[in-house]
């Protein structure tokens, strides 16, 4: 029965989901987009292509466009901060060599605004242990941290549910793993709005339809699987990781991700930036062996970033100016975190 509930649900958020793709073009103005990640590393291209460039997208039509860096949620499952100051202004270093704009896309940690944060109180009494505990997402990634579940990890849907609404984001692009969460925060919104007033809209899930580039190795793409290209890696250190990439000794290539993970991953690779399909580079390689497609990658790979990296290297010299978009998107987003807090006393009787 919960399965067939469980399918249910996504079918029903992939129906709203396409009908939002089709009306973005249309009306953009009626969207705000909400999305954000937490700062514990360098982007990597399974980022770029599964949702940095449907980002920029969705900036450039027009949409109003928010970036949350989830300062906050890096200790739901690690005890250490170390490094986070680094990581979020190499975030925000990532998002500017890739086309976010931020005159037009807002950027902001999640520990500069206490209006959002305040959130967490009222939202948090407006769901149930049970709600939070069956969470697949929230249990996935506890067993994957090997650490005790925290207060934080086991209630931060219900912080990102603070994300999407004190900006009243009503679309959200994710994966289907965060879909859980989605829904978690479309029933914060209807609760708060009938037992209060109506203050919140409740968002949908854009569910990206990008191919998932695989590792190096066919696996997801992952910094800590030692798979991933970053963005910000020389030409050198990908040409390395290309090398060390695991393939085989058969001389043929061939698009296989069965029964070669390693040929197919590179050839994947190489397809989704160089307008050709996965079968035609292997066709063109033929009988020239892994050296040759590992040739071809690297330099596929290395000229398709050579823009994005250049464009990186310029913003690392000048630090100021990421620690002023960064003061900027933070003061914007105060602006709206107070608004929406005032509108949410109001609707609770709390204005003394
Ligand atoms: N949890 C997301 C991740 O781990 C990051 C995130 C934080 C987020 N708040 C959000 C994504 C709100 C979408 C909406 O990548």
């Amino acid at each position: 029965m919960a399965k067939i509930n469980e399918s249910n649900t996504f079918l029903a958020q992939k129906k709203m989901s396409d009908e939002v793709k089709a009306d973005l073009a249309i009306h953009p103005e009626k969207y705000t987009m909400l999305t954000g990640d937490r700062p514990t590393g360098r982007l990597h291209l399974g980022h770029f292509f599964g949702t940095l460039k449907s980002r920029v997208e969705l900036q450039d039509a027009g949409i109003r466009t928010r970036i949350i860096i989830a300062d906050y949620q890096v200790i739901t499952d690690r005890d250490t901060t170390d490094n986070i100051a680094d990581n979020v202004l190499n975030l925000v270093i990532d998002y500017l060599a890739c086309g976010i704009d931020p005159e037009k896309t807002i950027i902001f940690t999640h520990s500069s605004i206490p209006a959002l944060n305040q959130l967490m109180l009222p939202f948090l009494s407006l769901v149930t242990e049970s709600e939070l505990l069956r969470n697949p997402t929230v249990k996935a990634e506890k067993d994957a941290s090997g650490h005790p579940l925290t207060g934080l990890l086991l209630t931060y849907p219900v912080h990102q549910a603070c994300d999407i609404l004190f900006c009243k984001g009503n679309i959200v692009p994710v994966g289907k793993d965060q879909l859980p969460h989605i829904e978690q925060t479309r029933q914060i919104a209807r609760r708060f709005n009938e037992r209060y007033a109506h203050v919140f809209p409740e968002p949908v899930g854009l569910l990206t339809d990008s191919v998932e580039i695989p590792g190096l190795d066919g696996r997801k793409m992952s910094k800590s699987y030692g798979n991933a290209i970053s963005l910000g890696a020389t030409e050198e250190e990908t040409a390395k990781l290309i090398k060390k990439s695991k393939t085989d000794s058969e001389r043929l290539i061939t698009y296989d991700p069965e029964a070669r993970p390693g040929v197919s991953a590179l050839l994947t690779t190489a397809s989704l930036m160089c307008d050709k399909t996965e079968e035609e580079i292997a066709a063109e390689i033929g009988d020239a062996g892994s050296g040759a497609l590992k040739a071809f990658v690297t330099e596929t790979v290395n000229s398709y970033l050579a823009p994005i990296r250049e464009r990186r290297r310029e913003l690392e010299r000048d630090l100021p100016y990421i620690h002023d978009v960064l003061a900027e998107g933070n003061r914007r987003a105060t602006d709206i975190a107070e608004t929406t807090l005032n509108e949410v006393r109001e609707a609770m009787g709390m204005i003394y």
